[in-house]
């Protein structure tokens, strides 16, 4: 095995430097997470208590399982199905990795959706046809009618899937690497721009104030456990995209210096988002209660009110592009590796079969606000709990899924592969300068503590039907 190992480690391309790796991993992490959800659900969370929650599963549960998932990855050099097949004996732990291969899949596929959604209003932003949501009626209107269309949406997934199989394709250091490195700083500059010009806004800084003080009265259930999901799926945790980049990382890495940045960077561009929403909102006086529609409803209506504010809209859907894309590119990767590394494929041939897959996936989730009354929820349902064919992907995938992913990636990791070996690997690399404070602590997290919350999140999610 070891010189299989050794041989998979050689032929495998490889991230150029510790710059490209932790870019393109935190470029995964950063997405539609970060900057569409998660404002949305501290609105819902009750402001400031969701957001010190959150922050305390990130380094809590969030960091650990990550450096869980980078190690299986570079130790073995592996999709996430080789990755078990190599480290854990046992028929059961590659269909582990199978499991993560699946949800990235589904994922990738309601989630291009609302990545085109978002083409969609870079587009409006551009022809200036956004100029027509000027309050919160006419801006929903807007968003109704352009969800409603059967062809739009479709076609901007198709788009947008088209664009990310570009990018994999390419490959990791020519094609992933180089496109990251272009978008990220992209996305930082832009973000920061927008997050000043916000914090100058008349009555801003109650939305600093929201943001930041925690109302303990608001505390329950839901809210923790809301904050461990957002920590999971803002990481891309639980379903092996942090395994595959893994695999794609040199000796040289020191795994627990660069998942740390990677934790920071993710959490850091999420507050960002929130330093440009919640003042934005409360200078329009608006309510921080829109749910999921906050970006495309609320935002454009308050743009519209803003000096230069097609300027700025434009910005916002351009990067909030960019980071969906550094997201689903990592999504496709993931079951791309698998068809390479198993089964033999040449890379161009996975990239093009999977995104033609995502695609007929996609089609129904795109015709699921209007298109077709069957899949759009509510009455005339057709589906389970009468959710949207969205929203049913959405829980089934994003909650179901990755919580059981993430139990078994821990498991696996700390009582099977063992924790003093996923110690090691940790700091496998010619960098031993980053100390490792409480390395005990981190092993005793995976071990014990992370599986255990998760399961808590599954089950209380299963016995209440608590969906995002
Ligand atoms: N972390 C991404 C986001 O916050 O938008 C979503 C995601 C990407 C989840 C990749 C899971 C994954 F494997």
């Amino acid at each position: 095995m070891a010189a299989t190992q050794q041989n998979a480690s050689i032929d495998r391309e490889h991230w150029t430097g510790r710059i490209g790796f932790i870019l393109a991993a935190a470029g995964s992490a950063i997405g539609l997470g970060n900057i569409w959800r998660f404002p949305y659900s501290v609105s819902e969370g009750g402001g400031g208590l969701f957001v010190i929650i959150y922050l305390f599963f990130v380094l809590g549960i969030g960091l650990p399982v990550l450096l869980a998932e980078l190690s299986l990855g570079r130790q073995s050099q592996r999709n996430p199905v080789g990755a078990f097949k190599a480290l854990i004996p046992g028929k059961f732990w590659p269909y582990v990795g199978g499991l993560g291969v699946l949800t990235g899949t589904a994922i990738l596929a309601f989630y291009s959706v609302i990545a085109g959604w978002t083409v969609g209003y870079l587009g409006k932003s551009l022809s200036g046809t956004l100029a027509e949501a000027t309050d919160g009626e006419s801006s929903g209107a807007v968003f109704s009618s352009f969800v409603a269309d059967p062809l739009w949406p479709v076609l901007l997934s198709g788009i947008f899937l088209a664009i990310t199989l570009l990018v994999v394709r390419g490959g990791v250091a020519k094609g992933i690497e180089r496109a990251t490195k272009f978008l990220m700083p992209a996305l930082l500059i832009l973000l920061i721009a927008l997050a000043i010009q916000a914090l100058t806004l008349p009555g801003g800084i109650d939305g600093i104030i929201y943001l930041f003080t925690p109302d303990w009265s608001k505390l329950s259930l839901n809210v923790v456990m809301g904050a461990l999901g957002q920590a999971l799926f803002s990481l891309s945790l639980g379903m092996g995209a942090m395994i595959t980049y893994g695999s794609y990382a040199s000796k040289r890495e020191n795994l627990w210096k660069s998942g740390t940045y990677i934790a920071i960077a993710d959490t850091g561009i999420a507050l960002l988002a929130g330093l440009i929403i919640f003042p934005t909102l409360f200078f329009a006086g608006a309510e921080p209660n829109a749910g999921p529609g906050l970006v495309f409803v609320v935002l454009p209506t308050i743009f519209n009110q803003m000096p230069f504010g097609s300027f700025f809209a434009i910005a916002f859907f351009s990067l909030l592009t960019i980071a969906a894309l550094t997201s689903t590119v990592s999504l496709l990767e993931v079951a791309v590796a698998y068809f390479v590394d198993e089964k033999g494929w040449r890379r161009n041939k996975a990239a093009t079969a999977i995104s033609g897959f995502c695609f007929a996936l996609a089609v129904p989730s795109a015709l699921a606000f209007g298109a077709v009354p069957q899949l759009s929820g509510g009455e005339q349902s057709i589906l389970p709990f009468n959710l949207d064919f969205l929203t049913l992907n959405n829980n089934i995938w994003g909650n179901y899924s990755l919580s059981i992913g993430a139990i078994f990636i821990c498991i696996g990791v700390a009582w099977f592969w063992g924790v003093p070996k996923f110690l090691a690997s940790l700091e496998d690399g010619e960098d031993r300068t980053f100390p490792m404070p409480g390395r005990e602590v981190v092993g005793f997290l995976v071990k014990i503590i992370c599986p255990l919350c998760v399961l808590i999140v599954f089950i209380f999610i299963i016995v209440t039907g608590n969906y995002f």
